[in-house]
């Protein structure tokens, strides 16, 4: 099952009342929609997912709660026009970035390294691109950008030499291939360093799912559907989810640096957004859920 991170202080950042319209952009097994559902009788949540499965699941736990609120399946990076068309009146925006447990534990999703599976990867399973087109078909120079960009991998271009000289003799199928390819391609004492397939793992996850991207262009949206005094909370597991996050929350919360010294900011430059948290879990939760380790959550409140 789901283990839900960060869960009491992203709900309680969200500073939620009765009547609170919530936007959760990353359902997943409705942690964190189901402890929104309960704080808002009066109010509706919207929760998006591009997992059918994960929407099934959730369905059915949100519903024995109450029916306020609605399942949009599809990517989050459709965020502005879906909401756009329900409503102009948003409070609460969470983001819990990544993939769940159940999508990291179903051998046959192919996002983990331990369990052989064919190479797919793909959160939204109507999706076209699979890690296997991009295993066999992706040019070595690119596959080498990737491991570099994605999964910031020293041995990139030794992995990816690998890669092209395996799939010359056949394609690639499966997740343990692609393990042990990468493990006979790193220097034996880098395999002592946890398993030498995470980072690769991580970055083609990253290109079939154009996370970045995505994530990117959903949370600027995200700060222009938010309401004056309301919040958007993020939660991150890895270091370039959380510079795209860092970076637009710095933007939109200072005054631009050629304007710092001015004795009076203008109006139209005074930011229009506060930080209000930048926290990682307690060691009680990294103990309890060892997923949480690399989570970071941030606030952001909209003051003007
Ligand atoms: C870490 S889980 C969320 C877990 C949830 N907060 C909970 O407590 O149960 C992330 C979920 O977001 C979904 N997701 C990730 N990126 C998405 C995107 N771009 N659009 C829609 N859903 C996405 C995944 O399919 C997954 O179900």
């Amino acid at each position: 099952m789901h283990e839900s991170v960060l869960l009491t202080e992203s709900i309680n950042y969200l500073n939620l009342n009765t009547k609170s319209i919530v936007v959760d952009c990353t359902l997943g097994y409705a942690g964190h929609s189901s402890q929104i559902l309960k704080q808002i009788p009066n109010g509706f949540l919207y929760a998006f997912d591009q997992d059918k499965e994960a929407i099934i699941q959730s369905d059915k736990k949100l519903k024995a709660i109450r029916d306020n609120y609605e399942i949009i399946n599809t990517n989050f990076v459709n965020l502005k026009e879906e909401i756009k068309k329900r409503t102009d009146n948003v409070d609460g925006i969470l983001f819990d970035l990544g993939v769940s447990s159940p999508q990291l534990d179903e051998d046959y999703r192919g996002f983990s390294f331990h369990k052989d599976a064919f190479l797919d990867m793909r959160m939204n399973q109507d999706q076209k691109l699979r890690a296997y087109d991009i295993v066999n078909d992706y040019s070595k120079e690119n596959l080498i950008r990737i491991f570099k960009e994605y999964g910031e991998e020293k041995y990139a271009s030794s992995i990816a030499e690998g890669i092209v000289r395996e799939r010359g003799k056949k394609n690639i199928e499966t997740t343990l291939e692609l393990a042990n390819i990468i493990k006979e391609n790193v220097p034996l004492k880098y395999r002592r360093k946890g398993h030498p397939a995470r980072k690769v793992f991580q970055a083609i996850r990253i290109e079939v799912n154009n996370e970045l991207n995505v994530f990117e262009k959903a949370l600027k949206d995200a700060l222009d559907l938010i309401n004056i005094g309301g919040r958007v909370c993020v939660i991150t597991f890895h270091s370039l989810e959380d510079k795209i996050c860092k970076q637009i929350f710095n933007e939109v919360s200072t005054v631009p640096k050629e304007l710092r010294s001015l004795p009076v900011i203008p109006d139209k430059y005074k930011p229009k957004f506060k930080v209000i948290a930048n926290i990682k879990p307690t060691k009680e939760e990294i103990e309890k859920n060892n997923r949480s380790r690399s989570a970071r959550l941030r606030v952001i409140e909209r003051s003007l």
